[in-house]
């Protein structure tokens, strides 16, 4: 089997990932900006890696534009947000972007960070702005990753990378390539 990993990362968390992944596949780790469609035709797995913004997985458009064209073969997705894993919030994630043709792809969930020091200063703000407003809300009624947010301190960093984050996928690419042999 010939894979491929396209990442979608702002930070560097799904980047970060993406390499991890592949030293222990041996596929190729590309960012999605370099991609050209025509290539995909030459991988039998394509993972494709996004970070969460506002409840949204970054490669979500890339994934819709090329499906028609890939849809023959093993698709995962992979994605980083700063909340831990939590089953009500991956639940909501995935209906939320898995919808119409992609619902049924599986998604994983890797944990990634919050850089408040290196954001741009348009994030930074609206990060800035959801926390003033957070700090009025009972920390108890928190979505979690709005206690990640509050989690970090402003100008902190908070990186939950871990490279252990991506045994489920390796798992789930080792029993499908088993079933299917
Ligand atoms: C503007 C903004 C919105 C975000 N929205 C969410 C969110 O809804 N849920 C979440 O878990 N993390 C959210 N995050 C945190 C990012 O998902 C996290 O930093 C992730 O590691 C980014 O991955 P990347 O560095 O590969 O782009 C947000 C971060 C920013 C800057």
């Amino acid at each position: 089997m010939k894979g491929i990993i396209i990442y979608k990362s702002k930070y560097g968390a799904t980047k970060k990932y993406a390499g991890w992944l592949s030293e222990a596949t041996g596929y190729d780790a590309v960012s999605v900006k370099e991609i050209d469609v025509k290539t995909l035709d030459q991988y039998d797995v394509i993972i494709m890696g996004g970070g969460v913004y506002a409840s949204g997985i970054a490669c979500m458009g890339f994934l819709k534009k090329v499906y028609s064209h890939i849809k023959d073969k093993k698709i995962i997705v992979y994605t980083c947000g700063a909340s831990p894993y939590d089953e009500k919030f991956f639940g909501q994630l995935v209906a939320r972007n898995m919808t119409g043709e992609l619902n049924g792809i599986p998604v994983f969930y890797c944990r990634g960070g919050f850089d408040f020091k290196n954001m741009t200063f348009g994030d930074r703000t609206l990060c800035k702005m959801l926390r003033k407003a957070l700090s009025k809300k009972d920390p108890k009624n928190y979505e979690v990753w709005e206690a990640a947010l509050m989690e970090v301190g402003e100008d902190e960093s908070g990186d939950w990378t871990d490279r252990a984050n991506l045994a489920p996928i390796l798992e789930y690419l080792n029993t499908s390539e088993h079933n299917n042999s």
